[in-house]
């Protein structure tokens, strides 16, 4: 069957690339797919994997309408290969092959590049899964918890997209790369996820809600960057991805917003006007604010994190190369080659954050970055026009690009949210006022309990406005059966 904007359910491998007439990569795919069921029983969400979830399935690539929505048993949720359409016309769009036709193949020359870049997504997928494998257990509410189910799912189905392009192009180091990708875990010793931010805890729903916020929109970038690609099939893979996305992020975003809604209205009705008088807005059992900050500082900081050096001749490499161009690569009005641009870099001239002209191929990372970091600012103000809104004066902001850095220019300053170079003591004196601290994990942790309740919503966080698939606030979004 030729590729089609349908998807093809036949198979074991729902997909739209036609896997029927392709045996070798289909049995590799089967072959692949029970260590794959294995991984996620033993890591996928812990507890649920018997209940009915109310998810989404992919099932055409139409935008208008490609999803499903039904009650599924995780286990059984048919992970699809689905790739955005492919265009006949479509070039290289930026570097030194620019203006030749795409690549349906890999370039044997960019071969070692396109299969690490491959290899680097592929494992954050199924490392988000494995850090938020407990959160099902304390969601504050089945719809919470849904969202959370699909998130994990979708991630799964990320992981089989990449997995596919392994299989197909890379022969038997793909095929190795790609079992190494089931054999890597998050947070462990001796064979951890290969980023940093995929290593980190995801230990409570504010962590979760934080880390869609902010890490999954790292994702987002990462795919945008990849959706530019030269090389076709990583293109449209990519771009496919990417309006599964969206919703991670809006889980993110609308979760966070939610939590701040429920505690600013706590605050009202309590008589509370300084919302830096933690203890007397945590008696009321919700999140103060100045707790939110710190969270949105760990989790920005270490997506930040996550765009490598600033300046960098690995990310050079892959934009000449054409296999990884910019956010909005076809929108940027330059000539797409950059040999003789600059970009303004932040770097650390003699103790001092500066910004610094360096060559733009070299300064790639610096400017995804910077995109993302202005994404980023746009989610924070939808949250202070809410807090705002509220009546509650305070503001969230995002710290600084040197604040709490383990990679590139600042991973050996201590910096303060204001972008302040410090001593270590002065560092040490004040963390916990910019970090969240033991006890504030404490006092979040002690809020997670399970609120399961048709239609219920735990103290600390407010109902959405509108449900999944329009459903009515009391759907029942999981039936739980706990395995
Ligand atoms: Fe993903
Ligand atoms: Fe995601």
């Amino acid at each position: 069957m030729p590729e089609t904007t349908h998807v093809d359910y036949s198979t074991k491998i729902p997909n739209n690339v036609g896997l029927m007439d392709d045996q070798r990569v289909l049995k590799a795919l089967e072959q692949w797919h029970p260590g794959y069921i294995d991984w996620w029983m033993t890591m996928g969400p812990e507890g649920f994997q018997t209940s009915d979830v109310y998810l989404r399935t992919a099932i055409s690539i139409d935008p208008k309408g490609w999803a499903k929505f039904d009650y599924v048993k995780m286990p059984e949720y048919r992970w699809g290969i689905l790739l955005a359409p492919r265009h006949e016309e479509r070039q290289v769009n930026f570097g030194a092959h620019r203006g030749e036709k795409a690549w349906q193949e890999v370039p044997g020359e960019y071969r070692a590049m396109l299969r690490r870049l491959i290899v680097i997504q592929g494992d954050t997928e199924p490392a988000s899964v494995e850090q938020q494998r407990f959160l099902g257990k304390t969601a504050p509410s089945l719809y919470d918890m849904r969202n959370l189910f699909q998130v994990n799912v979708e991630e799964g189905r990320h992981l089989w997209a990449m997995v596919y392009l392994l299989h197909k192009y890379f022969g038997k180091d793909g095929r190795e790369e790609a079992d190494e990708l089931l054999n890597r875990r998050s947070g462990d010793a001796d064979k951890p996820r290969m980023l940093g931010a995929f290593n980190e805890q995801t230990p409570d729903w504010l962590s979760f809600f934080m880390f869609t916020t902010f890490t999954d929109r790292d994702g987002k970038m990462q795919l945008e960057s990849l959706a530019q690609s030269g090389f076709d099939p990583l293109s449209r893979t990519c771009r496919f991805m990417l309006t599964e996305e969206a919703h991670h992020m809006f889980v993110g975003e609308t979760g966070v917003g939610r939590v701040i809604e429920r505690t600013c209205q706590a605050m009202k009705e309590a008589g509370i006007e300084d919302a830096d008088d933690i203890a007397a807005v945590r008696k009321l059992g919700v999140i103060d604010l100045p707790t939110l900050q710190k969270k949105a500082n760990l989790h920005f900081s270490l997506s930040l994190d996550l765009f490598g050096s600033e300046v960098s001749t690995n990310a050079a490499n892959y934009y000449n190369s054409g296999v990884k161009g910019r956010f909005q690569e076809t929108r940027i009005e330059d000539d797409h080659l950059l040999t003789n641009a600059t970009y303004p870099v932040s770097k650390l001239v003699h103790g001092q954050i500066k910004m610094v002209d360096e060559p733009a191929l070299t300064a790639i990372n610096m400017r995804l970055r910077d995109d993302y970091v202005a994404d980023c600012a746009k989610g924070v103000e939808r949250w202070n026009k809410a807090i705002e809104k509220a009546g509650v004066k305070y503001r969230l902001a995002l710290p600084h690009v040197a604040f709490h850095r383990h990679i590139g220019e600042f991973q050996n300053v201590k910096a303060s949210p204001g972008g302040e170079v410090l001593g270590d003591a002065a560092w040490a004196a004040q963390k916990d006022r910019w970090l969240p601290s033991k006890a504030d994990g404490d006092f979040i942790e002690s809020l997670m309990q399970p609120c399961w309740e048709r239609g219920q919503f735990a103290s600390w966080i407010a109902p959405p406005k509108v449900g999944i698939d329009n459903k009515a606030g009391d759907f029942e979004y999981v039936k739980i059966h706990q395995a």
